[in-house]
């Protein structure tokens, strides 16, 4: 039998950040307010990450669906997002943070891809835990870019259709290089995977809490853990 995932921290994490307008709402704040608060959980679950010996976190900043809000709510995003990093880039260096992207950056907007690029460069040495920003993101855009290039690559002759394995798809998404995660949390409740890592999340332990990312703090993420570490992962197997 398959061992417990006791006491082990889950390797990585991935998160869906979901209820920052019902947050705003319920207090009658505009929808930004929500995610200006919904910031300060970004920066709780980190920390709390770090504490518990995480090395991935995967949070869905994003999505490619996301462009369908209104212009000034997609523009705060975007703001938000930069001055984030802006702000955050020296503590990431100081406490070997690193990020990472996944998703078409290039269709962000140009202050905001430029910012992401410097905190890139400025934190490539960091070693304790990888944040990895879903950013124009969707599971489904991923794998289209990825058999896009692949079917370009068996066009050019470079690789053979016996090379083409499980390994060697993953390889070819925007998470190439990164664990798959172990454990996925997804806040308000809502029991969808609405286009989130599809290819990466196939054997992933499943964190559903009714709680609004907001008012989701590190007592929640430990309880989250917890709850992941009294799993039985069997992958398939008995
Ligand atoms: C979903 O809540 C949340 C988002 C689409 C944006 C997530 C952004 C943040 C948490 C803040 C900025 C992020 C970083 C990394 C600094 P929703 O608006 O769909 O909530 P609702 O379902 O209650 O309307």
């Amino acid at each position: 039998m398959q061992e417990p995932t006791l006491n082990k921290p889950p390797r990585h994490i991935a998160v869906i950040m979901d209820g920052n307008g019902r947050w705003a709402k319920q207090r009658g704040l505009p929808r930004l307010e929500g995610h200006h608060q919904g910031a300060k959980s970004v920066r709780q679950i980190l920390e709390g990450c770090i504490d518990e010996g995480v090395e991935y976190l995967t949070l869905y900043a994003f999505s490619t669906e996301n462009w369908k809000r209104p212009a000034g709510e997609i523009e705060g995003l975007m703001e938000l997002l930069q001055i984030f990093l802006k702000q955050e880039t020296e503590e990431m260096i100081r406490e070997g943070i690193r990020l990472q992207t996944i998703g078409r950056i290039s269709d962000l907007p140009e202050a905001c891809q430029k910012q992401i690029q410097i905190t890139k460069d400025e934190t490539e040495g960091g070693k304790r835990i990888t944040l990895i920003l879903a950013l124009n993101y969707s599971g489904r855009s991923e794998i289209v870019d990825a058999v896009r290039g692949i079917a370009k690559d068996a066009r050019d002759g470079k690789i053979r259709e016996e090379e083409i394995t499980e390994e060697f798809v993953s390889s070819r998404l925007y998470t190439s290089g990164f664990p798959d995660p172990d454990l996925l949390i997804r806040t308000s409740g809502e029991m969808r995977l609405s286009n989130f890592l599809l290819w990466q999340l196939s054997y992933t332990e499943l964190h559903v809490t009714s709680k609004l990312w907001p008012d989701f703090g590190k007592q929640d993420l430990r309880e989250a853990i917890q709850d992941y570490q009294a799993r039985h992962r069997r992958f398939g197997g008995v």
